[in-house]
């Protein structure tokens, strides 16, 4: 791994946070083993990844087929992490994974379309806030200067995760090699049963009306926030110094954002995703 600055490090064009990840570890992904019952929630940083992980664990343990873990975090890992690290190959199905990779670095066997990938993107200036103030929370992470410096480095691809843009160009894209579907955490926020339903449907579980209810219940905000299994405060405090769950709103870009800097996003997202056809809600 080249080492870029005191945090970040990159290997095959991705930034890592030092210490997340090791090249080895990387590389030997090529060679893991998909089974077809396994299930990936990809997402770039601070788009809803831990929502999700907790409505597709809600899903899953539901339709009772699921192990118990601890919390969230091991029970839906991050792939590409070392820390809590185990033989996957010893889990039992279903494996439900979280990753923040890009499709080259993931294991090749995603893409004979039997696993599922659920990936969610959420609106780049809602992302950029949300991001800063993790990278303030996170020991892992660099703390920013001020909001300025931190959004030149987002938009420069220089965080974690690389760039936004490429990333959401990247997977979407290739979508029609993998066996994906692709949510907005915007209509997640306006539409939580909808999004729960679509889930449901691409997971194949067929979950009783009650029991949709029921992971609608423990997926709120209000709710996760008090999950301990769900809320991530069972990281250690000197790792976080603040909450995973914020605010969990749409629009909070509006409170930080300069007119030049939203005007900024809304010209490279033209410049770089325009072909795309993408749709974002703002507020
Ligand atoms: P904010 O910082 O804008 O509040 P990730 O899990 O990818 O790191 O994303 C974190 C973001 O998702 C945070 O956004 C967090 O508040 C939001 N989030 C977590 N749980 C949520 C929920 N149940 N409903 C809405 N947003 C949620």
């Amino acid at each position: 791994m080249e080492q870029i600055t005191k945090y970040l490090c990159r290997y095959k064009n991705y930034n890592f946070a030092i210490g997340d990840a090791n090249a080895e570890y990387i590389d030997s992904l090529q060679s893991f083993e998909i089974r077809d019952s396994d299930i990936f929630l990809v997402t770039y940083p601070k788009s809803g990844t831990i929502w999700t992980q907790q409505i597709i664990i809600s899903i899953c343990e539901l339709d009772g087929d699921l192990n118990e873990y601890p919390n969230n975090f091991e029970q839906m890992p991050w792939l590409e992490y070392t820390e809590g690290r185990e033989d996957y190959a010893l889990r039992p199905s279903p494996r439900l994974f979280t990753s923040h990779l890009t499709p080259a670095l993931m294991p090749p066997g995603v893409k004979d379309k039997k696993a599922k990938i659920i990936y969610v993107m959420r609106n780049p200036k809602d992302n950029i806030v949300s991001f800063y103030h993790f990278s303030k929370a996170s020991s892992d992470l660099e703390t920013p200067k001020n909001f300025e410096h931190f959004f030149e480095a987002y938009l420069k691809g220089n965080v974690v995760g690389s760039s936004w843009f490429d990333h959401i160009r990247v997977w979407h894209s290739k979508r029609d090699e993998y066996n994906i579907l692709f949510l907005n955490y915007e209509d997640m926020v306006l539409d939580l049963k909808a999004a729960v339903t679509k889930i449901c449907i691409f997971l194949g579980k067929n979950l009783s009306e009650a029991a949709i209810e029921q992971v609608i219940e423990k997926s709120t905000f209000k709710n996760m926030k008090k999950d301990s299994k769900a809320n991530y405060e069972f990281l250690p405090q000197e790792k976080l110094k603040g909450d995973f769950m914020r605010k969990g709103n749409i629009g909070d870009w509006k409170n930080t954002f300069t007119v030049a800097q939203s005007e900024r996003v809304d010209q490279l997202l033209q410049e770089k995703l325009g072909d795309l056809s993408l749709k974002f809600i703002w507020e």
